[in-house]
């Protein structure tokens, strides 16, 4: 028997790829920089699944290059920005993402990040390697005490309430801005406040929003003055929901606190970025969800999703189930 054709475009944990190749005929790409435009859409050709990564940008025209046998795109992330699910919908192409196996892991890593901006980690390690340190000092490198603080939710959805969680442990009171209703939580305290408010009230503002056109540089100048002076942004979600110019305006004159980021617009930073030369600010590589636990489990995921895609069952973590809805359906793990 034949196996379908898939094209996974990076190296990713075994987890994922040992049942993929079980089922599959698979052409990996083997580089550690991603596929550019021409050769992804060459290798997407002819192909039945397309497992991909958030740097690989999958439009209509690269469904369009593949054909109409291609039955499924898998992403390798809970984010699926990179991915036209409005053209992968009108193609029927079911589209799987990874959701609630990094919630921990995202949410562990923002808040390292929150407390190495807040308590000043980064330039007090900077300090000690330059030869600077040369006494204790009654109000050296001073930072945020987390314990009362207000922690501000953008976003309230796994990530957000994971966060939300963790802030309890760290008596710090929180509150959220999600546009969306979300099911109140009897386990979580925090309170719903309107876009204004969290910005005027948080100490700390961390940001766990999906990228759409609404999102896009929602943290902007006007944001940004809105927040307290002694408040420290924190993003790890997508690059493109701050605005980095106007964020480094705001680091630059001291209006905010500092920043601590894992995305950045764009990824990579450049090292010509001016961002790059403050010191109020963490910036590290687009890492938040990069336990070991974590992707193994988002690549047996991806994985589970491209698998079902190709067999035409119901994809366990579908972002388009409308592509169930219409014409012929596929079988349905879940019986519907
Ligand atoms: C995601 O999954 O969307 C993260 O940004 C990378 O793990």
């Amino acid at each position: 028997m034949t196996k379908p054709k898939v094209f996974v475009t990076r190296m990713i944990p075994d987890k994922g790829l040992d049942l993929i190749k079980d089922f599959c005929d698979v052409d990996l790409w083997p580089a550690e920089l991603p596929p550019g435009r021409a050769e992804l859409l060459q290798h997407a050709r002819g192909v039945d699944g397309l497992l991909c990564l958030l740097t690989d940008r999958i439009d209509g025209e690269a469904m369009d290059e593949a054909g109409p046998q291609l039955k499924v795109i898998s992403n390798h992330a809970v984010g699926f920005d990179n991915i036209d699910v409005n053209a992968a919908t009108a193609r029927k192409i079911p589209v799987g993402n990874t959701p609630d196996v990094l919630t921990d892991a995202t949410a562990d890593f923002a808040f390292a990040l929150m407390m190495a901006a807040g308590r000043r980690i980064l330039e007090g390690d900077r300090y000690v390697r330059e030869g600077k340190w040369k006494t204790w000092g009654p109000m050296l490198l001073l930072g945020i005490e987390m314990k009362g603080a207000a922690l501000g939710l953008i976003g309230f959805g796994r990530i957000g309430k994971a966060m939300a969680r963790r802030a309890a442990g760290f008596d710090m009171r929180v509150i959220y801005y999600d546009p969306k209703e979300t099911k109140p939580d009897p386990d979580i305290k925090a309170t719903r406040v309107d876009f204004e408010t969290l910005l005027e009230e948080s100490d700390f503002i961390s940001l766990h929003t999906p990228l759409t056109p609404d999102t896009r540089h929602l943290i902007d100048t006007e944001a940004l003055s809105k927040m307290k002076p002694g408040a420290v942004l924190i993003n790890t979600s997508r690059g493109p929901v701050v605005d980095p110019d106007a964020l480094y305006e705001a680091l630059k004159e001291h209006r905010i606190f500092g920043a601590g980021l894992d995305v950045t617009e764009p990824e990579p930073l450049p090292l010509d970025s001016p961002l790059l030369t403050l010191d109020n600010i963490i910036i590290v590589p687009h890492i938040a969800s990069a336990s070991k636990t974590a992707r193994d489990k988002m690549s047996w995921m991806a994985a589970k999703n491209l698998i079902a895609g190709l067999k035409r069952e119901h994809l366990p973590n579908c972002v388009n189930p409308q592509v169930y809805g219409t014409g012929e359906n596929p079988k349905s793990k879940a019986g519907r």
